[in-house]
């Protein structure tokens, strides 16, 4: 089969991205990528590109280049599923918030309306693909609610999880080190599979594309986080070792990363991961292993959220004991607040948490994002529910220019690994801070023997005092 009309439910992070790739490299395909949030879908159609919801590099030239030639935005999601021979699934899948499973459990609300949406409109067949990093065995639920409310049309479901990371989606999605594609093992199900590895051809290696039964492609997508945020905690919960001993995190990844079995990639010790996938996955597996009555395994990953609250919690008490003890009134700078650089997403971004400690401890935080809007950044506190709306706007202010940010401020503290911030001329910022000037360097991203020249009081991660 080939396929001519893709539909994609959810403009997103995942979606916007993915489907903008495919139209750009399959101008044969008309692509109609459908969202509920009328903002969202007015921001892609905006005219002036730059304008597009999600920051990427080289996302919004791509938008220009596909958008109203075969790649279409619209709220019309009913029009979007009937015309489509394939549907992509990639709307939110956050982690649940009430109920069984709280805090742990994947919310499938937001895919099981979609399910029960293309099944009331579908008229004909549809080949159904589950993008959404979801919990093993979804599609089995996706099939039931397609088989037992549709119109009496075949649905032939797909797992094609997208191991896109943000800030490097484009470059990602044009060289991904793998595509995998989940189906079912029958003649229609190896046919729809095959018509999706057709779609992914026309760019990517045949040879990497992969493909295997629907469970294996579930599960591998929550595998390949677990494992990646697995290196991050491996290589933070060393970083504090490193603070106490003569050792030096920096060299310590370099040396272990030079085993071709260990691979030098993942292993740069920071303030701690965030993002919308890693805890999010790993606490969906966990929830998947406890419901097995796996308790050994559900703890294993357990171990890598606990670590990385702890590494979180542990810079923002640094930043407090190295202030004599107490913020209090006293001006912090926070630089950054995207949960990594090149992006303007902020989903379990670090920041929010150390900001969270600081205001609980009184300090007068500053922050200063290139990217990320203030509305983000109080709509992420408030999300919190430690203090009140207006509490968290009167304590925490959001500047434009860093600068403003570091004027009078007691410490300033790296959160993001913003390339901008290794450019700043350090000595004008001493010079506009109180003495003694500390700086927290939770990327260690800067020069720290140079900043110590400058005058500055430095504490990074993974290196002792
Ligand atoms: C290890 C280190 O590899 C080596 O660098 C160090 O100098 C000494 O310790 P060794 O113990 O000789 O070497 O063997 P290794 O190949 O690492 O295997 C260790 C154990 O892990 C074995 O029992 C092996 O069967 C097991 N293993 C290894 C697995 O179960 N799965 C794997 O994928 C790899
Ligand atoms: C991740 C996976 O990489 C991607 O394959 C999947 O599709 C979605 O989840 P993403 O969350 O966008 O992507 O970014 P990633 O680059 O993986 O970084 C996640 C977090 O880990 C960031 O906060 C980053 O700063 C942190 N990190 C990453 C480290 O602290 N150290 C590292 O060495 C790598
Ligand atoms: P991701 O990072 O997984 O792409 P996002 O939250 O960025 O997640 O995007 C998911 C999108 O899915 C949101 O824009 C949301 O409005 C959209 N969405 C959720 N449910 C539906 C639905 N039933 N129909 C259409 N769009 C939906």
């Amino acid at each position: 089969m080939k396929i001519k009309n893709i539909c994609c439910i959810g403009a997103g992070y995942v979606g916007g991205p993915t489907m903008t790739m495919i139209a750009a490299k399959c101008p044969h395909i008309k692509v109609n990528v459908v969202d509920i949030n009328n903002d969202r879908i007015a921001l892609w159609n905006d005219s002036n590109v730059d304008n597009i919801p999600i920051y990427e590099p080289g996302l919004s030239e791509l938008v220009g280049q596909t958008r109203g030639k075969n790649l279409f935005f619209s709220t019309d999601v009913n029009a979007a599923i009937h015309q489509a021979d394939m549907i992509f699934i990639s709307v939110n899948t956050p982690t649940k918030t009430y109920g069984v499973g709280k805090g742990m459990a994947a919310d499938l609300k937001y895919i099981e309306l979609c399910a029960r949406q293309i099944a009331a409109v579908a008229t004909s067949d549809k080949i159904i693909v589950e993008k959404s990093t979801l919990p093993v065995r979804t599609a089995e639920a996706l099939r039931s609610i397609l088989d037992n409310t549709g119109n009496g049309v075949n649905f032939d479901i797909l797992s094609n999880p997208e191991f896109l990371a943000e800030g490097t989606a484009v470059t990602d999605l044009l060289n991904p080190d793998r595509v995998l594609i989940g189906g079912e093992d029958s003649d229609r199900g190896r046919a729809a599979q095959q018509a999706l590895v057709d779609v992914y051809a026309n760019w990517v290696p045949k040879k990497q594309i992969l493909t295997t039964n629907v469970w294996s492609s579930e599960l591998s997508k929550l595998t390949a986080n677990a494992f990646l945020a697995q290196r991050v905690s491996s290589i933070n919960a060393l970083s504090e070792l490193c603070e106490v001993t003569e050792a030096d995190v920096n060299e310590v990844a370099r040396a272990i990363g030079s085993d071709s079995r260990i691979g030098s990639k993942f292993l740069k010790a920071s303030v701690g991961f965030g993002g919308s996938c890693f805890q999010k996955d790993i606490l969906n597996l966990v929830y998947i292993a406890q419901t097995y009555g796996l308790n050994e395994v559900a703890d294993y990953w357990e171990q890598v959220i606990i670590m990385n609250d702890h590494q979180k919690r542990r810079f923002a008490k640094k930043i407090v004991k190295t202030l004599f003890n107490t913020v209090s009134g006293k001006k912090i700078a926070l630089m950054g607040w995207a949960f990594k650089k090149d992006t303007n997403d902020t989903r379990e971004s670090a920041s929010i948490y150390v900001a969270d400690y600081l205001l609980n401890e009184q300090a007068e935080v500053v922050v200063y994002d290139p990217k990320v809007t203030s509305e983000q950044i109080y709509s992420d506190l408030d999300y919190l529910g430690t203090r009140s709306h207006e509490e968290n706007r009167r304590l925490l202010k959001v500047v434009k220019n860093p600068l403003e940010a570091v004027h009078k401020a007691h410490a300033a503290a790296i959160l993001t690994e913003w390339d901008e911030f290794k450019h700043f001329d350090w000595e004008i910022i001493y010079n506009n801070m109180l003495k003694p000037a500390f700086l927290f360097d939770g990327r260690i991203l800067l020069n720290h023997n140079e900043l110590e020249d400058i005058g500055f009081n430095v504490y990074t991660i993974g290196r002792g005092e």
